[in-house]
């Protein structure tokens, strides 16, 4: 039975260009899981889009000079493109600015409101008297009351990742002026956390042992600390009204409606394929399984919170009020990647922009690149001679040689077709299984969002093959005993054919090379594309994906004798250790 399967990756603000660390703290492991559980035959659907509101969006608008609509639909516009050349295979990318996130999170407002999870209460506030407005928590920064980090935000410190309280920021400034705030009072309405701490320690005390455990360990700690209530509106004009009279000059909290759009967006993908209930296949479905894919920097919002919200409006958009929305079956949360042994910084651009890279390399080396130091489990380090490193001597020594050694060699010597073995020997069966394991160790391991070990375990298959040409008669035998070199290169061709399936959640676009140039005429997965949705009043650019080619190619193929094959062609280029100095001397320019 095919598993329903829902990869919610974390939305980015619509305030800047995409950077590597985006790639491996969650669109890149969130779309090699989606492409494997595609491949595995399961129902896939991967959502996301750009987080367009909050403060994020209004800085960047301020220091620009220009409204926050047109920072967003500048980067949400950008986004799209970046993640199609990259390969991110969303069922659907849109944005928190639709008539139906509006509309959904509404709802969501106001069935939280019915049920008394939500609650008027007024707030101390930091208020600048220069700008005469109360000040967003991103529009300060202070001290750390947990760590002592001086740089703190008034939402969060970046340094010990705790949610803070602005207004609990040891000597507060504004981020605008750098003037000193006063504080005054304000009303708002505060999510009732503690209602749900009962049923959260529950989650998370039942069947957790796959969830990583700096996670589990933050959500579980987070919780008996002690919860409090949160606002969840603020005083600011770009985002979310709040559906209620009298509310006009506050908007929804960006984070309470944001996380909402793994939801949202599962339902306007369902609108937009001509079947509008089949979001539910996931989101009534206890048994299907929803993973969020989100930095550590996200971990509080994606392990108890959005569990508040999804406990809190049971009943939503069904008859049946006992029957729950279903919750994450795992947060495969990501640490950081650092750049050259830093830290990310946008004002400094210590970065390595996604459009940059994707200008002057291909998109599978720069997969394989991040996905053989992701930060699954502790901080990793982007670094350019790490990168052409792993390039030269892996990605093209193992895998792209071998594949192009043996496919020239074919071609020419059987005349563009697989050679017929005949007999198999003991050796060469020997190998053919031991790639063929690959489906059931390589895919344990991505079953398990271990996506570097997988990498490593797929590689270590393709070195096997190497190992076996070196032993196996075949280049030195073809004038005297062809039957013996066809035996050989049959016995490669078909390990390829096998590898390219188990490195094509890795490496889609030259997985779907190989599999032309092996004689295939179908596709391993579906096509992306750049669409417009027109709503009632406004339209918006989205990344979608044709998910009908979806096959269950993930099994072991024994590859036709005589099948003709494509004109052979190297899959990837050797790169030129130049280019190491070149971009590292981009760096913090
Ligand atoms: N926009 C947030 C960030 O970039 C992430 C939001 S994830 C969401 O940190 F699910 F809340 F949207
Ligand atoms: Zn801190």
């Amino acid at each position: 039975m095919p598993e329903y399967i829902h990869v919610s990756v974390a939305w980015p603000y619509a305030n800047g260009d995409l950077h590597v660390g985006h790639l491996a703290g969650a669109y890149l492991p969130a779309d090699i899981f989606a492409r494997y559980h595609r491949l595995k035959g399961n129902y896939v659907l991967m959502v996301s889009g750009s987080d367009s509101h909050g403060t994020p969006v209004t800085v960047q608008a301020d220091k620009e000079g220009v409204a926050p609509r047109e920072v967003f639909e500048r980067y949400h516009k950008r986004f799209l493109q970046t993640q199609k050349d990259i390969g991110i295979s969303y069922d659907l990318f849109t944005h928190t600015d639709t008539e139906n996130h509006h509309r959904i999170a509404q709802d969501f407002f106001s069935r939280l409101l019915e049920e008394e999870y939500l609650y008027r209460g007024t707030q101390r506030q930091l208020y600048s008297e220069a700008e005469g407005r109360f000040l967003p928590d991103r529009y300060v920064e202070g001290k750390c009351p947990i760590c002592g980090y001086d740089e703190a935000r008034g939402d969060q410190c970046d340094n010990c990742g705790n949610l803070l309280d602005a207004m609990d920021l040891i000597n507060p400034r504004s981020k605008t002026d750098g003037s000193t705030p006063v504080v005054r009072e304000t009303e708002h309405f505060f999510l009732d956390l503690p209602a749900f701490t009962d049923r959260l320690l529950d989650y998370l005390n039942h069947d957790k042992e796959h969830w990583r455990p700096n996670v589990i360990n933050f959500a579980r700690s987070f919780v008996k600390q002690g919860l409090r209530s949160r606002p969840i509106t603020r005083d600011i004009k770009w985002g979310i009204d709040v559906p209620l009279a009298g509310w006009e000059d506050k908007r929804l909290y960006v984070w309470f409606e944001a996380v909402m759009g793994y939801f949202t967006a599962s339902v306007e993908w369902a609108h937009n394929t001509g079947q509008p209930d089949a979001w539910k296949n996931w989101w009534y479905n206890p048994d299907a399984k929803i993973y969020n894919f989100i930095g550590k920097d996200n971990i509080p919002f994606h392990t108890i919170i959005w569990q508040a919200e999804l406990m809190g409006v049971d009943g939503i958009y069904e008859d049946d009020a006992t029957q729950h929305l279903t919750l994450p079956y795992d947060v495969p949360a990501n640490e950081f990647m650092n750049v050259e042994d830093r830290q990310f910084s946008k004002s400094r651009n210590w970065a390595v922009w996604m459009p940059d890279i994707l200008a002057r390399y291909d998109p599978d080396p720069i997969r394989y690149y991040i996905t053989a130091v992701m930060p699954e489990t502790r901080d990793a380090d982007f670094t350019w001679d790490g990168f052409v490193a792993r390039n030269n001597d892996e990605l093209v020594s193992w895998w792209g040689n071998l594949v192009n050694r043996v496919l020239k060699f074919a071609y020419k010597h059987w005349g563009g077709v697989v050679p017929d073995p005949g007999a198999l020997g003991p050796d060469d069966l020997a190998l053919i299984e031991k790639i063929e394991g690959g489906f059931e160790s390589v895919g344990a391991l991505l079953s398990a969002v271990k996506l570097r070990a997988a990498l490593t375990e797929a590689m270590a298959l393709a070195r096997e093959v190497n190992v076996y040409l070196d032993q196996a008669p075949w280049f030195s035998v073809i004038k005297e005993d062809k039957p013996a070199a066809a035996r050989t290169v049959y016995t490669a061709i078909c390990a390829i054919d096998n590898l390219k399936v188990l490195l094509a959640p890795f490496l889609p676009f030259t997985s779907q090379r190989l599999h032309t140039m092996l004689g295939y005429e179908g596709q391993l997965f579906g096509d992306q594309q750049i669409v417009t949705y027109a709503e009632s009043t406004r339209t918006h650019d989205a990344l979608i994906y044709d998910s009908t080619p979806a096959s269950g190619q993930w099994a072991p193929v024994r590859t036709a004798p005589g099948q003709k094959l494509g004109e052979p062609a190297p899959l990837y280029k050797k790169l030129d250790e130049r280019v190491i100095e070149e971009e590292r001397g981009q760096l913090g320019k």
